[in-house]
């Protein structure tokens, strides 16, 4: 009998699963538990079997109801879902998600189109670079105090006779060397994006970040082409009513050397909380030193020129007009953070 139990167990289980609709299923359940079904059949049988052998009997037996009984419901329940599915083709679909540009990405991207509708050329120099092109030719020999400015990451790689040390190049200026060596000969419009590396994590400042570099030479150049230049970025990249201003700094490859201020988008230059009575500091910039002319072959006695250096992230921030409590939260992964921009 134990067998007829589990042979018709896995009958009715097979026959249950592939069952496809709802009437089907009750002509199954009627013939396996009807008053006259297999399995009622079976139950009424268990007075003939052998007492010693009644109890595991019953034990199969009910085991055997309780599947079935599953079984059924489950399936039962499964056609109805399936007869509720329906299809409607004129309700819009599902839009799959769609990922966007770094917001770093995006103010690069912005950035090289301002510089390039004035005629600058976008151009990328090493980030692993020779301490001659990040200091040296820069008008900072070996030893110079002004270097300690730039916390720079030195590469634990033999020395170059000619170029010295390697570096991780912690501003853009290395290309300024770079370029007119390329280039030969003026007029020089760059504009040099890239990674630049400082020993320095905290909340305004980030070990990796970017920065973009402009550098124009040609005859005559001065001051104003400088002011212009940047007045034309501010309104571009800012918006029509932001103004720069230059404030004496010091730069050991630019003379006169200059920090650029933009007006501040909040109070429109009033003084508020955000900003030093109206101006936020932008970044840095001056005339091209003779020494750095020289080095890059060009003639300071024919030729003048102007460059600016400034950080990506802190343009982005001050464009999107955010408060962000930590630069760091731009190089997180933390898609909350960043599927705002
Ligand atoms: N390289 C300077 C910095 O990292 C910025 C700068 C660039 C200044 C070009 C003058 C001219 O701070």
């Amino acid at each position: 009998m134990q067998e007829e139990i589990l042979n018709l167990k896995n009958q009715a289980m097979a026959q249950i699963m592939s069952v496809n609709d709802a009437s089907e299923l009750e002509e199954i359940r009627i013939d396996l538990l009807g008053r006259n079904g297999k399995l009622t059949n079976l139950v009424k049988k268990i007075k003939e079997v052998d007492p010693e052998e009644r109890a595991q009997v019953g034990n199969t037996l009910n085991e055997a109801k309780r599947t079935i009984e599953t079984l059924l419901a489950q399936q039962k329940n499964n056609l109805k879902e399936s007869a509720r599915e329906w299809f409607d083709p004129t309700i819009p679909g599902i839009l799959p998600k769609v990922g966007h540009l770094h917001p770093v990405t995006q103010a690069i991207r912005e950035i090289t189109n301002v510089f390039t509708g004035i005629g600058f050329r976008r151009v990328r120099y090493p980030e692993v670079e020779w301490d001659y092109f990040a200091f040296e030719s820069l008008n900072m020999p070996e030893g110079h105090p002004a270097r300690d400015e730039w916390e720079t990451f030195f590469v634990d790689v033999p020395e170059n006779k000619k170029y010295g040390k390697v570096v991780l190049t912690p501003h853009t200026s290395n290309g300024q060397v770079r370029e007119m060596l390329r280039l030969k000969n003026p007029p020089i419009r760059m504009i040099n994006i890239a990674k630049c590396y400082r020993r320095q994590s905290d909340v305004s400042h980030v070990p990796m970040f970017h920065q973009f570099e402009g550098l124009v030479i040609d005859k005559n150049i001065s001051i104003v082409n400088l002011k212009g230049t940047l007045d034309y970025f501010a309104r571009s990249f800012f918006g029509e009513n932001r103004k720069t201003r230059l404030r004496p700094f010091h730069f050991q490859f630019t003379e006169p050397s200059f920090e650029i201020d933009i007006s501040c988008g909040f109070c429109g230059g009033a003084g508020c909380r955000l900003c030093k009575a109206g101006w936020l500091e932008l970044g840095g910039a001056g005339i091209v030193h003779p020494n750095v002319l020289k080095a890059g072959k060009i003639d300071p006695k024919i030729y003048s020129g102007f460059a600016f250096g400034w950080g990506v992230e802190r343009s982005f921030m001050m464009k999107s007009g955010l408060s962000i409590p930590d630069v760091r939260l731009i190089y997180s992964t933390d898609l909350r953070f960043l599927s705002q921009f």
